[in-house]
């Protein structure tokens, strides 16, 4: 597997992955446009072994880079020749010639593949699920079902951005489905009825225990896999709904027993990250009667302030409120969350279903070795599309074979065992140093003056060459993060301290 040591998205910078990509579509052997997306998505060695061939790509004239539209043309050509030149032979497997590895469940029902969308606009119509189950999907976790009066703000969403424009954080200000509960349950119907082997994790808010227990049977009884109990949603309109009942052990337990009593169906609870632990109600959902818990839903946040008109976003007429924040950035918070579910011995038993920030297989496997049975998206995909369902598969599909691991199901919780709440487990006496890669070092200091103002002092800077000094040095490895060559790494060099 690559890790991203021979290519990296930063190679590509100025591709804005296209739809319709005009690269390919003017290449006559490949497909560039697919190529630089597995890029994007941590996925270079299944390019590289899918575009083995791209020798070709040294005798043309490079139409692909022609035809760009991007304002800083990706220099395509060079990158399909570091697949090939550098990625290729340090690929270890062939693609793998089935996907059967990722098959999984959730309750007991079977997942093709552990990937859902999940709650959200991204699966809130009949057509939108039905493209996403044809791109790949394994399921879908409908937009929340409810009888509330639903009407949205405009606009609605707010960003922060990275420096290529694309989105690291995301906030909604976003509520439930505006679809009358009869005509969700005939979408149910016919996506059942079309896509028989695909997975329905049906999304309900009840008002009270009648409701949470009449929308539970309905779904079942119109086709729906599982349920998830929407305890969580930040942005309801009205007090005692969405996370006003997920931060209330009590409420959790009474409304999951009450959707339980009238379903025969896998229930998870969807648990809020507003909260500073997430056991008590996970255990209250379990006390309920759930068979598992989905987490996270979106972190209470402001994302910015117009400084101009003084109004934080997204501005609606002239005023905002809170919402939920997800995307990338949120990933760690979710990571940890996940890794407490799993750690928590009361819970063993229950299917944990992991979202909050995941773009990439590799951000897919890293929810999984903390617990997660199956993975849920939303964010990555308002952002890039259904389409990322390719990467996700078979970047996972591939690490799987060339771990020689022959079942997803194999690795869930693999990495719960090195997490510890406190620090104070922590060995303390080695030393670990960072190691300059001269080769790939462009002299910028960087790494210099991070130390110098940030760390220990510990890099002297002549020449425009980093030097170490080792009796400064606490291996806190600030450098290695602030390098914007990635042309520092961990030397094998060590100090133990007495
Ligand atoms: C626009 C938007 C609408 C959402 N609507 C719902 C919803 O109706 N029900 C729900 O349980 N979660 C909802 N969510 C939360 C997501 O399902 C998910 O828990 C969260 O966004 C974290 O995953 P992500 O980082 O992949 O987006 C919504 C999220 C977004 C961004």
């Amino acid at each position: 597997m690559v890790f991203q040591k021979y290519i990296r998205r930063s190679d590509m910078i100025s591709c804005v992955l296209c739809q319709d990509a005009p690269c390919s579509n003017a290449c006559p052997e490949f497909e560039p446009g697919e190529a630089l997306r597995s890029i994007w998505f941590d996925n270079p060695d299944v390019a590289a072994l899918k575009y083995k061939e791209s020798s070709y790509c040294a005798t043309c004239n490079a139409p692909c880079e022609k035809a760009c539209i991007s304002k800083n043309i990706v220099p395509i050509k060079s990158i399909m020749k570091d697949l090939t030149e550098k990625v290729l032979p340090v690929t270890e497997i062939a693609i793998p010639d089935n996907e059967d590895r990722l098959k999984c469940d959730i309750g007991g029902v079977p997942l093709e593949n552990p990937f859902l969308l999940s709650s959200s606009v991204v699966a809130s119509t009949y057509d939108m699920c039905a493209r996403a189950f044809e791109a790949g999907w394994a399921g879908v976790c409908f937009k929340t079902i409810c009888s509330l009066d639903i009407h949205e703000a405009s606009p609605r969403f707010s960003a922060i951005t990275g420096d290529n424009g694309s989105i690291i954080g995301f906030k909604n200000i976003e509520q439930l489905s505006d679809h009358s509960v009869a005509e969700n349950m005939s979408i149910f119907r016919k996506l059942k009825e079309n896509y028989p082997t695909k997975f329905i994790l049906a999304s309900i808010m009840g008002q009270d225990e009648a409701e949470w227990e009449s929308l539970a049977k309905l779904c079942e009884e119109n086709g729906a896999d599982a349920i998830e109990l929407n305890f969580s949603c930040p942005n309801m309109m009205e007090d005692g709904l969405g996370s006003d009942i997920g931060q209330v052990p009590e409420l959790v337990e009474r409304f999951t027993r009450a959707a339980k009593r009238s379903t025969t169906i896998p229930v998870l609870a969807k648990l809020t990250p507003n909260v500073a632990t997430m056991s008590p109600a996970a255990e209250a959902a379990l006390r309920g009667g759930a068979d598992g818990i989905a987490a996270i839903n979106t972190i209470k946040s402001i994302t910015g302030v117009n400084p101009y008109t003084l109004v934080s976003q997204p501005a609606v007429r002239g005023r905002s409120a809170l919402g939920g924040y997800s995307g990338n950035a949120v990933k760690p918070i979710a990571l940890r969350f996940i890794s407490e579910l799993g750690q928590n011995p009361a819970l063993k038993e229950m299917h944990i279903s992991g979202m909050g920030g995941i773009e990439t297989w590799r951000d897919a496997l890293e929810f999984i070795l903390l617990g997660s049975g199956s993975i849920q998206i939303t964010t990555a995909v308002m952002q890039y599309g259904y389409r990322i369902i390719d990467d996700l598969k078979s970047g996972l599909n591939y690490y799987l074979a060339q771990m020689g691991i022959n079942s997803v199901k194999d690795i869930i919780g693999a990495g719960l065992d090195s997490v510890s709440e406190t620090t104070d487990v922590l060995e303390r006496d080695t030393i670990l140093f960072p190691k300059f890669n001269d080769e790939d070092c462009i002299g910028c200091g960087r790494c210099y003056i991070s130390c110098m103002d940030g760390g220990h002092q510990a890099i002297k800077f002549d020449n425009r060459i980093p030097k170490l000094d080792g009796s400064k040095c606490v291996g806190c490895h600030l450098c290695l993060l602030v390098c914007p060559q990635h042309a520092i790494s961990v030397s094998k060099k060590r100090i133990t301290r007495n």
